[in-house]
């Protein structure tokens, strides 16, 4: 008998205000036309002042937890995705876990900003696989409109706020691909790659700082190091792309999203997508993707995912699993 990790709840949280791509012809020398064809981003999602990255953790947890038909008293551990936490410390999954009137098990962020979600996913799973959690709430939430330079176009129409969870427990498996649960992981990390994309500010230099993005740079690794990861996650478990029922990127660009599917090999019409509406939220982007993509009917119990992100670091990584 193999211990598996299988999604039994997922759920999301978007800030209520949507700024459409139109609002930052106002203040920006830039066009909704210049955004869409460029990045296939329509609009985003901000916080309100005050609202942090708990509160909208909290929310899309709280939707997980009803979507798995249990109760906070019923998780062992917090795992966080985020780059943009309320405060330095404690940590932003101790205030989730706060916020959710637990006083049991424990909480921590993962940080590997895009790729936080696939980070905190394999953390979860190995919590589970080695026994020292039965559920698992994983969570990615960010308010990366706090880490914007308003007045940088290449950057500040990119990004979006919002959060995702999904409840991962312990299910009995065979050990083949036919279980449900996560069945394959592939992480990887290159620090050489900082200056291409990173915030000019921390606690050790004592501001918060902006993002700061080569674009082009970011782009030129994104697809080739997704596609790799993706296929290496499939190659670890002997599975090919056309086993595939759903690739579930992480939404930064369509142009990101559309080449890495053509480099495995799989349509657009096995790809969720939620980057028009959402904007890159980092972190969230994936989890978001998988409540909006069981929300449409698009997956299904059952189904095989791929998900796979990269971001600053460079950190990328990869997930198969089976819904
Ligand atoms: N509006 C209008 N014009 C703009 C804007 C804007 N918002 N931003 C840039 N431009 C201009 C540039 O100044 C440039 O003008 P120039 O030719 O006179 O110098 C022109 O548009 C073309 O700019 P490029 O940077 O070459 O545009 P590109 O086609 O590469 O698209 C983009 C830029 C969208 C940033 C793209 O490179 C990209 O998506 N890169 C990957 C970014 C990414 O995915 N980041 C996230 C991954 S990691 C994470 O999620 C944190």
């Amino acid at each position: 008998m193999t211990t598996r990790a299988v999604v039994t709840g997922v759920g999301h949280y978007l800030p209520a205000r949507v700024v459409e791509n139109s609002e930052f012809e106002a203040s920006l020398d830039t066009s909704d036309a210049w955004i869409r064809t460029r990045s296939g981003i329509e609009r985003r999602h901000f916080a309100a002042s005050d609202e942090t990255t708990s509160d909208l953790a909290t929310r899309a947890a709280q939707a997980a937890l009803a979507d798995a038909g249990i109760t906070p008293g019923d998780i062992d551990a917090i795992v966080l995705a985020t780059s943009t936490a309320d405060l330095t410390f404690p940590s932003a999954a101790t205030m989730v876990q706060h916020a959710l009137g637990m006083t049991h098990g424990f909480a921590f962020d993962v940080q590997a900003v895009c790729a936080g979600f696939i980070y905190a996913l394999t953390n979860a799973n190995a919590l589970i696989v080695s026994g020292q959690a039965q559920r698992v709430l994983v969570i990615g939430a960010e308010t990366f409109s706090r880490i914007m330079d308003w007045q940088d176009r290449t950057t500040c129409v990119l990004f979006g706020d919002g959060a995702g969870a999904l409840v991962l427990e312990a299910r009995a498996g065979t050990g083949d691909t036919g279980d449900r649960g996560i069945l394959s992981a592939d992480l990887n990390s290159d620090g050489r790659y900082r200056d291409i994309l990173y915030v000019d500010g921390g606690v050790s230099t004592q501001t918060t700082g902006f993002l700061r993005m080569q674009g082009k740079e970011v782009f030129r690794h994104a697809v080739e190091k997704l596609a790799a990861t993706a296929e290496t996650a499939m190659a670890r478990i002997g599975m090919t792309p056309d086993q595939i029922d759903w690739i579930v990127p992480h939404q930064a660009n369509i142009r990101i999203i559309q080449g890495t599917a053509k480099k495995l090999g799989l349509p657009m019409s096995r790809v969720v997508v939620t980057v028009q509406d959402h904007g890159n939220t980092s972190a969230a982007s994936i989890p978001l993707a998988l409540s909006v993509g069981k929300a449409r009917g698009q997956i299904r119990e059952g189904d095989v995912i791929v998900t796979e992100a990269i971001g600053g670091g460079l950190a990328w990584g990869a997930v198969v699993l089976r819904w």
